[in-house]
């Protein structure tokens, strides 16, 4: 079950009556455009439906799993097919950063060191990437909000707030949905931080998540951040693999190395003498040429080739010496399959 959930990644989407409600709960600050992420996107439909309010709204998307990258592509703005840790992306440039990093749920033990790691990076990035007065909207196991996430979430967020996934769902995984507007300054904020350890203790049961915040949260417009840095740090293989085909030297290479391929619909201008013909077949132009016997009226296939062949001589001198010469001549060979016999000739 475990090695399951590792192959999945962790994918647990987000259940779209959470999406919903906190689509309801968002709004643009003014006028203009906004600019969202998701570091873990899935398939893009939870950045898609918790940002529905949006608009006009640029949704950027990362995501490790291929096939959900595809999908996400499809659905947002720009996807990056990557780890979060081997990509470059702008800081301070997203109004909001939507967060629901992977966990093992299929196991109720604790998370190992690595899955600890690994939600602290997505933490810290989805800090980077706000803008001051940006939104984090983080979905995360309650138990989760331990020494070690609170203070860091206390010190850059401040108008924190933490609902209970609503009914049913809490039941499933126990998750909670965190808001928080990121200060322009980080700051220590102990008080706040020991009220989210609470949470994460069981000592303080959060409000379920209602259908709409009131007042809601407010999504800052684009900062001019020109041109937008949202890159991978390595290249995917099957990307390269992908532009080469499409724009590379590789298909001109080829054409060039296949002449045959770009030799279809070959037409002399004048009657070919047997010379030339025997030239043309040998060269391979006329490879898998379907003719008919004009003798036997036969379907014929044909295929020409050229093989080189030493002729080897001796003379012997009148004072007892030889010369050995050796010339390599070039034979055309040119076979042809009668369909109808069976029969192979052979011409050289
Ligand atoms: C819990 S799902 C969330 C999907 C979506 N954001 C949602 O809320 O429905 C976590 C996603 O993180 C992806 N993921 C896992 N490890 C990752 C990594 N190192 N970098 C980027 N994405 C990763 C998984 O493939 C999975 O799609």
């Amino acid at each position: 079950v475990r090695l399951a959930g590792k192959i999945k990644l962790g994918y647990y989407p987000t259940p779209p009556t959470v999406s919903a409600a906190i689509a309801r709960s968002l709004v643009p600050a003014a006028p203009g455009l906004v600019r969202v992420i998701d570091p873990c996107c899935g398939d893009g439909t939870a950045l898609c439906d918790t940002t529905g309010a949006l608009d006009p709204v640029e949704r950027y998307g990362i995501e490790l799993h291929r096939g959900r990258a595809e999908a996400a592509a499809r659905a947002l703005t720009r996807v990056i097919h990557a780890d979060i840790r081997s990509v470059r992306v702008a800081n301070g440039a997203f109004g909001l950063v939507f967060l629901n990093p992977p966990y093992d749920y299929d196991t109720k033990a604790e998370p190992d060191e690595a899955t600890r790691r690994l939600e602290l990076v997505f933490l810290q990035a989805a800090l980077r990437y706000l803008q001051p007065n940006g939104i984090l909207v983080f979905v995360l196991p309650d138990r989760r909000l331990d020494r070690r996430l609170a203070p860091v979430l206390a010190q850059h967020l401040r108008d924190l707030q933490v609902f209970r996934f609503p009914g049913e769902e809490y039941d499933r995984f126990a998750q909670v949905v965190l808001f928080g507007i990121r200060k322009d300054l980080p700051c220590r904020d102990e008080g706040a931080a020991q009220i989210l350890r609470a949470v994460g203790h069981g000592l303080s049961i959060p409000a379920d998540l209602p259908a709409a915040l009131d007042p809601p949260y407010r999504v800052p417009v684009v900062p001019a951040v020109h041109p937008l840095l949202f890159q991978r740090l390595a290249v995917d293989p099957q990307d390269l693999v992908g532009e080469i085909e499409q724009n590379g030297a590789y298909p001109m290479l080829l054409r060039l190395l296949t002449p045959s391929a770009g030799a279809e619909g070959f037409r002399p201008l004048m009657p070919l003498r047997r010379g030339h013909l025997a030239l043309v077949l040998a060269s391979g132009h006329l490879n898998n040429e379907l003719v008919c016997d004009p003798r036997t009226g036969h379907p014929v296939l044909i295929k020409g080739r050229t093989e080189k062949a030493s002729t080897r001589s001796e003379e012997t001198h009148a004072d007892g010496s030889r010369t050995i010469t050796e010339r390599d001549t070039l034979k055309i060979v040119i076979t042809a399959l009668d369909l109808r016999t069976g029969t192979l000739q052979t011409v050289q």
